[in-house]
């Protein structure tokens, strides 16, 4: 298919499905459970908001404050590794994409292409870190991203341990020669690819710090001075401590039902964590997005932006740069209609809209 006719974003979901080798695809569209997948799917579906009228909203701005700066839309691209699995050029192609539209594309530390290339799209980069290795050498990483001239740290906690994930099992799924986590030690890499079972897991399980508390997330606030933002937050008490620890925001999410497996869908956590964190940190949201109606839908129940995750992998594995910028037009075209049909001038009005969940 052509990116371009894509009408929304299932098509171009189906797309990248017939684009992909099957153990690709698997790994992208898998999850912990079935069901976290799913849930995060019913929790937002059953997100009704109250629409506004006669409010006078004809103009919308999309525009939006994210960490780090302003952004052209309320999101980000969420982290995600090995894009080289999709396209061949990753992370560079995805990043050009969100230039184009001004919004940020967040880097994971598993990235498949450098931070110097990346960096030389000239987007607005955020870096997600997971914990690989000695305080050193994760010291080094951050510093490196900082040098970039990343504007916000993204530091993922919901990974203790990469939670098994049948598809990848059953596929014994392991990265082509040609993908690799370029940040990382190769000879890391190569040790596990021997084995039964996904690959990708024992890297991630050999590699990953088990045992990260709040002491972590202060080292880091000491090493940079880039805006911290916490990812993988459902419990609002964690996101208190998030705020205490000097966090400017925290991401509300499942991992895109990735992880944890006996959890809520996501976006029934937005409420009780922006109850409890009023005005001290910012909240952002991901896991499910699909639309500009999701994005409505999570702004109304108090978040600030939305990372979107898989789609841009859709995106990237149909069409590179332009498959992406697709994806990206879709949301924002979306967006700026649910806002005008809900009576928003700004995804700030967003917040007044009144919301019922049902089932
Ligand atoms: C991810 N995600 C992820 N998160 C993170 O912090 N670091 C990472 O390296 C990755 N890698 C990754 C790979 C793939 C293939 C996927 C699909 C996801 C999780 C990601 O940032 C985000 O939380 C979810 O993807 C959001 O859910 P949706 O939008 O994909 O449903």
């Amino acid at each position: 298919m052509m990116a371009a006719e894509a009408v929304d974003l299932a098509d171009l979901e189906r797309g990248a499905e017939a684009a992909l080798p099957a153990s690709v695809w698997d790994f992208v569209a898998g999850g912990s459970t079935r069901e976290a997948v799913c849930s995060n799917r019913t929790g937002l579906d059953a997100v009704h908001v109250i629409p506004r009228v006669l409010t006078g909203a004809a103009a919308v701005s999309t525009r939006a404050p994210l960490p780090g700066g302003w952004a052209q839309a309320p999101l980000a691209v969420a982290p995600m590794a090995y894009q080289c699995l999709m396209h061949p050029e990753g992370e560079v192609e995805a990043a050009q994409a969100a230039k184009e539209h001004g919004i940020p594309f967040s880097v994971s530390t598993l990235t498949s292409r450098s931070l110097g290339d990346i960096a030389a799209t000239d987007a607005d980069l955020w870096f997600q870190l997971y914990w690989v290795g000695s305080d050193r050498r994760v010291r080094e990483l951050v510093e490196h991203a900082q040098e970039v001239g990343c504007r916000a740290l993204v530091i993922t906690v919901d990974v203790p341990v990469m939670a098994r994930r049948p598809r990848d099992i059953r596929n014994g799924f392991r990265l082509p020669p040609s993908v690799r986590a370029v940040l990382l030690d190769e000879a890391f890499g190569e040790a596990h690819r021997q084995g039964s079972g996904s690959a990708v897991a024992r890297h991630t399980n050999g590699l990953f710090h088990p045992a990260l508390t709040w002491d972590h997330v202060r080292k880091v606030r000491e090493w940079c001075d880039m805006p911290i933002v916490v990812k993988g937050i459902l419990d609002p008490r964690d996101a208190v401590l998030a705020a205490d620890h000097g966090a400017d925001a925290v991401v509300v999410s499942n991992h895109g039902g990735r992880q944890f497996g006996a959890g809520p869908p996501a976006s029934a956590r937005i409420g009780p964590i922006a109850d409890a964190v009023g005005e001290r940190c910012r909240i952002l949201f991901d896991s499910g997005v699909r639309s500009g109606a999701d994005i409505l839908r999570a702004l109304a129940l108090g978040a600030s932006g939305v990372l979107i995750g898989r789609p841009v992998l859709w995106g990237l594995a149909v069409g590179g740069r332009e498959g992406v910028t697709r994806v990206l037009d879709l949301l924002q075209t979306e967006l700026a209609e649910a806002l005008v049909l809900a009576g928003c001038s700004s995804p700030g009005d967003a917040g007044d809209l009144d919301v019922e969940v049902g089932s």
